[in-house]
């Protein structure tokens, strides 16, 4: 049996095994409401495939996932989404002939606002969290933009904002910055700490001088385990995580 912990997030040897190869091998995690944790390692270390088990695109063959005491390893990945986990992709899932507002508008979850409504018009409820979201993510003069003709990294800003529109509790991204350019970059750090004020956020990086600049706390997987973990200072200090990963 798994007891409810105070971590808003607590993965417990969690294991999937795709035709006897373990990608991800009996990992634990635990994330606390406010953290932004990043997972660094090796190409093929299992860092995109922990996300997938998270959100539910891949089920696991053991191991368990708690999210504000709710089991998530069994539940649909649509319900996960209503239970407050937004996932973002490496390749970017923006809509590209609609504007940044138009963007931001189908993103709004539906079926919310219930009770607001009888007070004020949806409309304007949805409205007013689009501006709020726009500014949070550099976009606020950019509403009537195209997303197609947004730089690279505004367009990864932009689906940051279609998750932050429902107010998810937990956000979870992969590599957001690769590809960026340094100015982005450095807007892209403020905006990630930020956003892990009041909630939890777990990034898969590359970019050390990023990781260092965002992370409370690093996880380093190697063959699908955690091989480390810690303070920025104390993993890059770390032996093993040297040999097989920031040494070469
Ligand atoms: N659906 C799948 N079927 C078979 N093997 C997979 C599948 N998804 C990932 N893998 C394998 O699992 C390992 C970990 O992949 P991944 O999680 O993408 O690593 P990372 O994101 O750390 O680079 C890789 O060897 C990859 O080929
Ligand atoms: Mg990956």
């Amino acid at each position: 049996m798994v007891l409810p912990t105070d971590y808003a997030l607590a993965v417990e040897n969690l294991t999937v095994s795709f035709d006897g190869f373990k990608a991800v091998d009996a990992v634990s995690l635990y994330v606390d409401k406010g953290e932004l944790r990043v997972v660094i390692g090796p190409n093929g270390a299992g860092k995109t495939t922990l996300l997938d088990l998270i959100c539910g695109k891949t089920r696991p063959t053991s191991g368990s996932i708690q999210f504000l005491n709710r089991e998530l390893s069994s539940m649909a990945e649509q319900k996960i989404v209503r239970n407050g986990v937004g996932r973002k992709f490496q390749t970017p899932s923006i809509y590209p002939k609609l504007t940044v507002f138009e963007n931001l508008e189908v993103s709004f979850p539906k079926g919310r606002g219930v009770w607001g409504s009888l007070f004020f018009s949806r409309s304007e409820e949805v409205k007013s969290r689009i501006l709020e979201v726009a500014k949070e993510i550099y976009l606020d003069e950019d509403l009537d933009t195209e997303a197609e003709i947004l730089s690279h990294g505004q367009k990864q800003w932009l689906e940051i904002g279609m998750l932050l529109i429902a107010n998810p509790q937990l956000i979870l991204l992969d590599e957001p910055v690769a590809g960026m350019s340094v100015s982005e970059r450095k807007k892209t750090a403020e905006l990630l700490r930020r956003i892990s004020q009041g909630r939890s956020v777990v990034v898969i990086e590359h970019d050390m001088n990023f990781v260092r600049e965002i992370a409370d706390k690093v996880t380093v997987m190697h063959q699908g385990k955690v091989l480390a973990e810690g303070s920025m200072d104390k993993v890059e200090n770390d032996e093993k995580v040297i040999e097989v990963y920031l040494g070469h």
